[in-house]
């Protein structure tokens, strides 16, 4: 039997009450990294992991079975300190874990290094440039400028800014990471802020022009282009290693994970258990904090950093540091989506960027199923206005002694407005959390392709004798760090449920019978689309997208 939906009233406001003051103390919490954002102080019971997470994971874990013979002989090679002689002593669980090889043989590849702007883990960083968005001052183009026609096939540069086919990513948030690089096991690190453009080519896919490593422009800070061999070869290495790290500690980490962990604690301390806010949110904030309170980051009791965290490219102050202003500068709103990709303008047709358009659709399917949800319950504003929970929930959110979400409505007026942001939540927790989590194993899993860190200065020159392949091996972490990273990516890479599941009371059955029916015709779309398309995409197919961010 489904739990019946009931607002606050007159008649149950103590009982409401007295149950939500017992939840603020399960759910209580501090605020973590440089005081910022909100963490629970203890793991609830009820959140602690169930069977079938626990059989999940393990049965993830056992398909690693075939690749204990190489798992052991990398842990021999480790203890011999065995140098590494190539890229295959990376390939720790075998080419068959990866869901499509092309990627691994192909890794240093322009059509691949274009590709994972638009697909990768990290894809929200993408911006068209146009009038109304410019490209960064800072990034010097007189170069690409000159070189355009031999790097596109004789289009200039003029006319492919006017005919918004100029892309580009910008990793200036990573600045801080730049000036406190870190060690880890007595090897320093190195990490560049780089400024990358991008060319749009008639498929939709990008193709890499220009990569600027740093910042401020000079002679020893140069823009490299694809007619630099391995000086840019090394380049999109420092690219990629950007990308991860702005991707763990910025996008992921804390823009979803640590936000998500917010809208649990709100949930959980401000509406009662049969709020019908709380009944629809419910599945979709499942799991969160039991991953979240794993030990990746942040120092322990005996003031150890998580190794995770200790592997990226960042001493520890600034990492903290980068999260922290990761989540001041998150705006709510602003990363609704249909806002968020119209002002990248990365909104159009022409290119290939499923998050634009196979992510437009599940959001407006999702906006649609909550507010026609929402309207069973709140037929009117005066209903929305009067209760107190829903209302105390969007202060709690917004506040400065609350869950400090910029952007969130303080108070809620309409339907829509509440409707807009709770499908904006299981947005976030389902097909924003795919699209970022997902790709992680494919792009990152393999080390050569997406380090954590580099362990070589950034190449200053586009003439640099230095950059060989001994150099651009050297420049990788060693065989421990590589395979934790391959290993965590492998073990998060397992679903469990699937979005749009609901068992809502049966008044909102039909609802949520049409939602999953819409859901799974854009499924059946997607996959029949998939041949045609540039790249094979699934982490937007509603299919394959759990109902929270579980892992
Ligand atoms: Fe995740």
């Amino acid at each position: 039997m489904s739990t019946v939906a009931t607002l606050p009233s007159q008649a149950d406001a103590a009982k409401r009450q007295a149950y939500l003051e017992k939840m603020r103390e399960v759910y209580a919490y501090q605020y973590s990294y440089n005081d910022t954002f909100a963490t629970v102080l203890k793991l609830p019971d009820a959140e602690k992991p169930d069977c079938a997470y626990q059989y999940g994971s393990i049965k993830n874990l056992l398909s690693l079975l075939p690749s204990l013979p190489r798992i052991l002989s990398t842990q021999i090679k480790q203890w011999l300190k065995r140098p590494i002689t190539g890229y295959q002593d990376y390939l720790f669980f075998g080419r068959d874990s990866f869901p499509d090889t092309r990627f691994i043989d192909n890794f240093q590849s322009d059509a691949y290094f274009g590709l994972q702007r638009a697909i990768g883990i990290n894809h929200v960083t993408l911006q068209g440039a146009s009038s109304t968005n410019l490209l960064p001052t800072n990034f010097d183009l007189t170069r690409v400028r000159q070189l355009f026609p031999q790097l596109t096939a004789g289009d200039n540069f003029d006319s492919a800014f006017d005919n918004r086919r100029l892309f580009f990513v910008d990793y200036a948030m990573l600045q801080g990471l730049v000036d406190h690089q870190g060690e880890y096991a007595g090897r320093k690190q190195y990490v560049t802020a780089p400024l990358v453009l991008l060319y749009r080519q008639a498929s939709g896919v990008l193709q890499p022009l220009a990569i600027q490593l740093n910042q401020i422009p000079s002679d020893t800070n140069p823009v490299f282009t694809p007619l630099d061999g391995l000086a840019w070869t090394a380049a999109k290495l420092y690219a990629q290693v950007a990308d991860v790290n702005y991707q763990e500690f910025i996008t992921h980490a804390t823009r979803i994970h640590y936000l998500v962990e917010s809208f649990v604690i709100a949930t959980h301390q401000q509406l009662y258990k049969t709020h019908p806010v709380f009944l629809l949110l419910k599945p979709n904030l499942e799991y969160t904090l039991s991953v979240n309170v794993h030990h990746l980051f942040l120092k322990n009791s005996k003031g150890v950093p998580g190794d995770f965290g200790a592997q990226l490219a960042g001493d520890y102050d600034s990492m903290v540091e980068l999260m922290s202003t990761a989540f001041k500068t998150y705006d709510f709103t602003a990363n609704a989506l249909p806002l968020d990709i119209a002002k990248r303008e990365v909104d159009l047709p022409e290119l290939f960027y499923p998050y634009a358009a196979e992510g437009r659709k599940i959001w407006d399917l999702t906006q649609a199923f909550v507010l026609d949800y929402l309207n069973l319950y709140y037929p009117n504003t005066k209903i929305l206005a009067e209760d107190n929970e829903i209302q105390a929930w969007a202060r709690f959110m917004a506040d400065d002694d609350g869950m400090r979400i910029k952007g969130f409505p303080s108070r809620f007026e309409t339907v829509e407005a509440l409707a807009q942001a709770v499908g904006q939540i299981i947005f976030i927790t389902t097909a924003h959390h795919s699209s970022i989590h997902y790709p992680q194993y494919l792009f990152s899993g393999f080390t050569p392709a997406m380090p954590f860190a580099a362990y070589e200065p950034a190449p200053t020159t586009i003439h640099c004798d230095l950059i060989n392949q001994e150099y651009l091996l050297n420049a990788l972490p060693l065989r421990q760090p590589s395979m934790t990273q391959a290993f965590i990516f492998y073990l998060t890479d397992f679903r469990l449920g699937q979005m749009g599941n609901y068992r809502l009371e049966a008044k909102a059955q039909t609802l949520v019978k049409n939602y999953r029916e819409k859901l799974d015709a854009l499924a059946t779309q997607l996959n029949e689309d998939s041949t045609s398309r540039a790249y094979p995409y699934i982490y937007l197919n509603p299919s394959y997208i759990p109902n929270s961010v579980m892992v």
